[in-house]
């Protein structure tokens, strides 16, 4: 059965978990398939918030198999009490599947992380301090240990007594901190948190194809965006893992011909936490409205979300990074009250029209967006279950940005609560 991918095609935070849950409800399989805790993804299921951020949005489907992907980085403290949480909420995520080939954050991974932000003063990346760079940076330079690591005791303390002299040293000489105990992390991970780990790791690739050669629907979720990852994002402002599409063939386990469907989660305008370039950033009143209807604060940090205008350029670009298939548009709602909206339809710098983004981003630094105004509709969507119910110049401003991005939009969210969207049927895409 050919598989499903949903993607984030802006800068994170574009409402992935919710479409995920909303399309798992047809699915058997979802499996995460890169980044770690630095995700937060929300699901609002009659009036109960759920906030995910290692586990697949599927989960709160007794019927789906959650899976933790390989290409994962994996922090089992967070994984457990997230467990825990969704257990106290009725949701038996015990069941979650985890990749051996997984790699573990440690706590110098954090640690790392956190000196490395305050080093870099007014440089900074903004990042999650959740130590997820540090993590795939270990992944790289082959020092990384794996969840397969905590079943065997012997290689795990080998591992970590060499990685570990290397992390203390830096900790002590470079950031004046106090070096970690070997000791105290072993018996952490070994003792406390490899018990309850260990049944949920399991050969992942092996239960995605043998789901996909028996005609089970398996769908992929990302986590972070387009223009977060590694290779395509603004660099350095990413995060360290690849979240387009093609991060869920590494990150899982699967060549490119099983995926047939690829859904780019787009919000009807932009946010971006943390540092980097942002073409048609809002600020002001303007900003601080935008901020408080969509309360733009982040799930996880509670840091306060940078927002701006629908911004097409980008658009087109994640379309070809990720062979999106289709747009689901999230937050459509949260424009209701706005008398004109804007929508960037290309960059314009030193003289020159851009339609793409510009590949080099010392251009990108300087562009400025070219907009068309769009009507507001002036009242609230929330309410509307079908394409009909929409105002006309709702309908029209989704039908011009799927005209500027190129590819249709299927589904319309118009608040957070799973029922709240609208289904395009192919006739009205
Ligand atoms: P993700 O990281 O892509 O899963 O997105 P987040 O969960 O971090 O951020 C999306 C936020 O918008 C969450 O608070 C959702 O509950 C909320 N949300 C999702 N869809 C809608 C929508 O259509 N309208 C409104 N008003 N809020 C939404
Ligand atoms: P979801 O899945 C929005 C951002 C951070 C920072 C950069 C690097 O909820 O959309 P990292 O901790 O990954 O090294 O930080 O990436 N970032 C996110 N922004 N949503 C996310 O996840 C993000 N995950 C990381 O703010 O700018
Ligand atoms: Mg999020």
């Amino acid at each position: 059965m050919p598989a499903t991918v949903v993607v984030g095609t802006q800068w994170g935070d574009e409402g992935k978990g919710r479409f995920t849950d909303l399309l798992a409800k047809e699915m058997d399989v979802v499996v995460r398939y890169q980044g770690g805790h630095n995700a937060g993804h929300t699901i609002v299921v009659d009036g109960e918030t759920f906030a995910l951020q290692l586990i697949p949005s599927g989960v709160l489907y007794p019927h789906i198999t959650p899976v933790i992907g390989n290409g994962v980085v994996v922090d089992p403290a967070v994984l457990l009490e997230e467990i825990d949480t969704l257990d106290a909420k009725g949701v038996d995520a015990g069941r979650v599947q985890v990749s051996g080939n997984a790699h573990l954050i440690m706590p110098y991974h954090q640690e790392l992380d956190r000196v490395t932000e305050r080093r870099l003063g007014h440089n900074k990346l903004g990042t999650t301090k959740r130590g997820i760079g540090p993590a795939y940076a270990d992944k790289a330079t082959r020092v990384g240990l794996r969840v397969q690591d905590l079943l065997d005791p012997k290689i795990f303390r080998q591992k970590l007594d060499v990685v570990l002299k290397e992390k203390n040293a830096i900790l002590a000489k470079v950031y004046n901190r106090l070096p970690l105990s070997a000791d105290d992390i072993a018996d952490t991970y070994l003792d406390q948190y490899a018990p309850r780990v260990a049944p949920m790791i399991s050969d992942t690739v092996g239960l995605v194809h043998e789901a996909l050669d028996a005609g089970r629907h398996v769908m992929f979720e990302g986590a972070q965006a387009t223009f977060l990852d590694l290779d395509h994002g603004t660099y350095p402002y990413v995060t360290s893992s690849n979240p387009v599409a093609g991060g869920a063939c590494t990150g899982a386990g699967i060549g490119p011909c099983h995926v047939e469907r690829v859904i780019g989660v787009a919000k009807a305008y932009v946010t971006r936490v943390g540092s980097g370039p942002f073409p048609t950033e809002v600020h002001g009143e303007l900003g601080t409205s935008m901020v408080d209807r969509g309360h733009e604060y982040g799930v996880n940090t509670g840091r306060r979300r940078r927002v701006g205008w629908f911004d097409a350029v980008m658009l087109r670009h994640a379309v070809r990074l990720n062979s999106l298939t289709e747009i689901a548009l999230a937050k459509l709602d949260v424009l209701d009250t706005f008398d004109t909206i804007k929508v960037c339809v290309a960059y314009e710098a030193e003289g020159v029209r851009h339609e793409q983004l510009p590949y080099h981003q010392s251009v990108l630094h300087k562009v400025r967006p070219v907009y068309e105004e769009l009507p507001g509709w002036g009242s609230e969507l929330s309410g509307a279950t079908s394409l009909g119910e929409l105002p006309g110049a709702a309908r029209q401003y989704v039908e011009f940005l799927a005209r500027q991005v190129g590819v249709p939009v299927g589904l319309i969210s118009v608040g957070p609560s799973r029922q709240q969207y609208v289904t395009l049927s192919p006739a009205d895409r």
